[in-house]
């Protein structure tokens, strides 16, 4: 009833919505010069919304969440500070992945993730767990094993049996098969693929849903946020294994986005296809990227872009979460990944909101009305 509410709330609002909202976000564009202008993507003095996110969110019906920087949150205090005041669910940005936590065959590491789950627990938060079938950050001994299909497939089975037992009961959301697409909609052609072929998928989704089945089961891509051809084999894929009675509850739109191209303006025409096969939706990693020096014109872009996002989610009945890939430009996979480009957070590197954070409160502040 409360979804039905928010959705009614929302698709009244959406209309006035980008009107409303970015004539506020856009103060610090040319033409609207402040005296002590601030430099691009940083907020006014005082500007920034005094409601925590987390608190817009609840009333807009979704958690908000973030990646989180395990190491970032054990050593530094204003880190910690700002992930448990702002949010309603974290995802741990890598100690979960097979690398960390199974770095050698039946040798299982969970310190770290052990510890974002009992931070999340004391701070009222939900943990989407995150991932567990990838391509990427693999150990060589999986890599590198020269196993047989068989042998394989039996790696591939512990290895889900054992993550999911071990947090059985405190994972909301699992990202159980991640990136299993390339852009044009075939399937990616990975280690899994060609050893296991397609039903490695389906096969996950069953084992993961034997070892906690109370755990809301996703499929999670990137480039999918609007109407494509990833998107379509994504939804093609999620309606035959639900057809066929595979235990897949969730989609998760990454949202990994660029000022350098266009925001994807449909993606609540791509969300409501998803919704109506009755499955949860969520925006699980969003950042939008900026090519520096960043001048006003791609900060206005950026805001829009992570507007877009939010929005996506906010008019999606099943969409449960809006998460973000890190709040913060301090700690941000960005530089290091796309080179000559950074400033993709909601915080500047000083823990100080930026415009984009103003854009989403706003937003949320809407949509919870
Ligand atoms: C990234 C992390 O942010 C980096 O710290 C790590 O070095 C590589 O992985 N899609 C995903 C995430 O699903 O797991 C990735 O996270 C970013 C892209």
């Amino acid at each position: 009833m409360r979804k039905m509410t928010r959705a009614v709330t929302v698709g009244a609002a959406a209309a006035g919505l980008l009107a409303v909202v970015v004539p506020n976000v856009m103060a610090n564009s040319p033409g609207h010069e402040h005296p002590a202008k601030p430099a691009p993507g940083h907020s006014k003095p005082g500007g920034s919304d005094p409601a925590p996110l987390r608190a817009l969110a609840q009333k807009a019906g979704i958690r908000i969440g973030t990646a989180v920087n395990s190491d970032a949150l054990a050593d530094e205090a204003p880190y910690e500070a700002k992930v448990g005041s702002e949010f309603s669910s974290v995802s741990p940005e890598n100690v979960m992945k097979w690398d960390t936590v199974e770095p050698a065959r039946g040798t299982y590491n969970y310190t770290q993730a052990d510890a974002l789950v009992s931070y999340a627990k004391a701070h009222g938060q939900l943990v989407r767990g995150h991932t567990l079938v990838w391509y990427n950050q693999l150990p060589s001994w999986v890599t590198s094993g020269d196993f047989t299909a068989d042998q394989l497939r039996q790696v591939l089975h512990d290895h889900i049996t054992s993550e999911v037992k071990h947090f059985k009961g405190k994972i909301w959301q699992w990202d159980v098969v991640n990136e299993a697409f390339n852009d044009d909609g075939s399937y990616r052609d990975d280690i899994w693929l060609q050893k296991l072929g397609p039903s490695y998928i389906e096969d996950a989704f069953r084992w993961a849903h034997q070892a906690d089945p109370k755990a809301v089961l996703f499929i999670n891509d990137y480039n999918i946020e609007g109407v494509n051809a990833k998107s379509t084999a994504v939804y093609d894929l999620v309606a035959k294994l639900r057809k066929e009675g595979v235990p897949l509850q969730g989609v998760g739109i990454q949202g990994h986005l660029d000022t350098q191209y266009p925001a994807p303006h449909d993606i609540a025409t791509n969300m409501a296809r998803f919704d109506k096969l009755g499955v949860q939706t969520a925006i699980t990693e969003a950042d939008v990227r900026i090519p520096l020096p960043a001048d006003n014109t791609e900060v206005e872009a950026q805001n829009e872009a992570y507007q877009t996002l939010l929005e996506g989610c906010l008019l999606t009945r099943n969409c449960t979460d809006f998460t973000v890939w890190g709040f913060t430009d301090k700690y941000s996979w960005v530089p290091s990944t796309f080179k000559g480009e950074g400033q993709a957070n909601i915080f500047d590197e000083n823990y100080q909101p930026k415009t984009a954070y103003t854009a989403l409160s706003q937003d949320l502040r809407l949509a919870g009305r």
